[in-house]
C-alpha cells in the first residue's frame, strides 16, 4: 500500500476525452499487481462503467435518496445508526473486479437540501479512499461538482482539453474556480486528440498549470467506444502509451 492514496480527478469541457483518459489511467495503475484502485464515476451519465467493462449497480445518489425517503417518512433512526447504515450501503455499492473497485455518484443533487447527508457521504468516500492506492475520478465538466459531491482533497487535478480555444478556456475557468473550491497538490494539463505535433505549437498552456503531456488521435480508442469494448482489454496503442507517459509525469509531482 502507498502511504496515502493518489487521488486523480479528471476534469474538462464536455466531450474532450475525460472518460477515455480516466479509464486509461486506471488501466495503467492496474498494471502494478499490488495496486488497489478505486474508480469513481462522477458523471451522471455513468460513462466510466462501460469504459472499464463494469456493470454499474446502485449509485451514491440512490443511497442518498433512499435515506431521504426514510427520513421523510419518519423511519430513520439516530445519527449513529444512520452513519453505520450509510457506511454499510456505500461499501455494498462498490462493484469489484479484482484489484479494481468502482463507485458511481449518480445524478446531481437538489440544490441546498440535505446538506448533512451530503456531508456524511463525502466523508465516507474520503475514508473509503484510504483503503486504496489510487482513486481515479471521472468528473463532470466542472470542478465545483467534484468538490461538492465527491471529495474535498485530491492530489492531482488533471485538466483535459483538445486543441480548441473553447476547451482551453474551460481549463482556465476550472483553474480559477478550483482555487477556492478544492485542495490539490498538483494541476496538470493533458492535451487530447492531437492529430499532428505541429498542432501543439499554437497551443498556449495557461500559466497556472503544467503540461503533463499529450495524447494522439487514435482510432483504437474511437472504435472501442463505437463497438462498446472496454479500454482495459484493448491492445496497447499510441494513446495508451501516451497515457503511460502522462501518468509518469504526474507521479513525479507527488508531495
Ligand atoms: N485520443 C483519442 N483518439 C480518438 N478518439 C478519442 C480519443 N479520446 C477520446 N476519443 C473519443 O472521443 C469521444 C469522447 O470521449 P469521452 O467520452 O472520453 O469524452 P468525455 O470528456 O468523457 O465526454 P463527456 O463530457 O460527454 O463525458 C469518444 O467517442 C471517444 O472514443
Ligand atoms: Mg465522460
Amino acid at each position: 500500500m502507498l502511504d496515502k492514496p493518489r487521488v486523480i480527478a479528471v476534469c474538462g469541457k464536455g466531450g474532450v476525452g475525460k472518460t477515455s483518459i480516466s479509464a486509461m489511467i486506471v488501466r495503467e495503475v492496474l498494471k502494478q499487481p499490488e495496486n488497489k484502485v478505486l474508480a469513481v464515476d462522477a458523471d451522471p451519465a455513468v460513462g466510466l462503467a462501460p469504459a472499464l467493462g463494469i456493470l454499474a449497480g446502485r449509485t451514491v445518489d440512490d443511497i442518498r435518496n433512499d435515506l431521504i425517503r426514510r427520513v421523510e417518512s419518519g423511519q430513520a433512526a439516530g445519527k449513529a445508526e444512520m452513519l453505520a447504515m450509510l457506511d454499510y450501503e456505500m461499501f455494498s455499492a462498490l462493484e469489484e473486479k479484482k484489484n479494481l473497485a468502482f463507485l458511481a455518484i449518480g445524478r446531481p443533487e437538489k440544490e441546498g437540501c440535505y446538506c448533512q447527508v451530503n456531508h456524511i457521504l463525502k466523508e465516507i468516500i474520503g475514508s473509503m479512499a484510504q483503503s486504496f492506492d489510487f482513486v481515479v475520478i471521472d468528473g463532470e465538466a466542472g470542478i465545483e461538482q467534484v468538490n461538492r459531491r465527491v471529495m474535498e482533497n485530491v492530489t492531482h487535478l488533471v485538466l483535459v482539453s483538445d486543441s480548441s480555444a473553447r476547451g482551453l478556456n474551460v481549463v482556465k475557468t476550472i483553474l480559477t474556480v478550483s482555487e477556492n473550491a478544492i485542495s490539490y497538490d498538483h494541476a496538470g494539463l493533458i492535451l487530447n486528440r492531437i492529430r499532428q505535433a505541429s498542432e501543439l505549437e499554437s497551443i498556449q498552456v495557461p500559466g497556472e498549470v503544467n503540461l503533463t503531456g499529450w495524447i494522439p488521435e487514435d482510432d483504437l480508442i474511437r472504435i472501442a467506444d463505437t463497438s462498446g469494448d472496454n479500454l482495459l482489454d484493448i491492445a496497447e496503442c499510441a494513446a495508451t502509451k501516451a497515457v503511460h507517459a502522462c501518468l509518469n509525469n504526474l507521479m513525479e509531482n507527488v508531495k
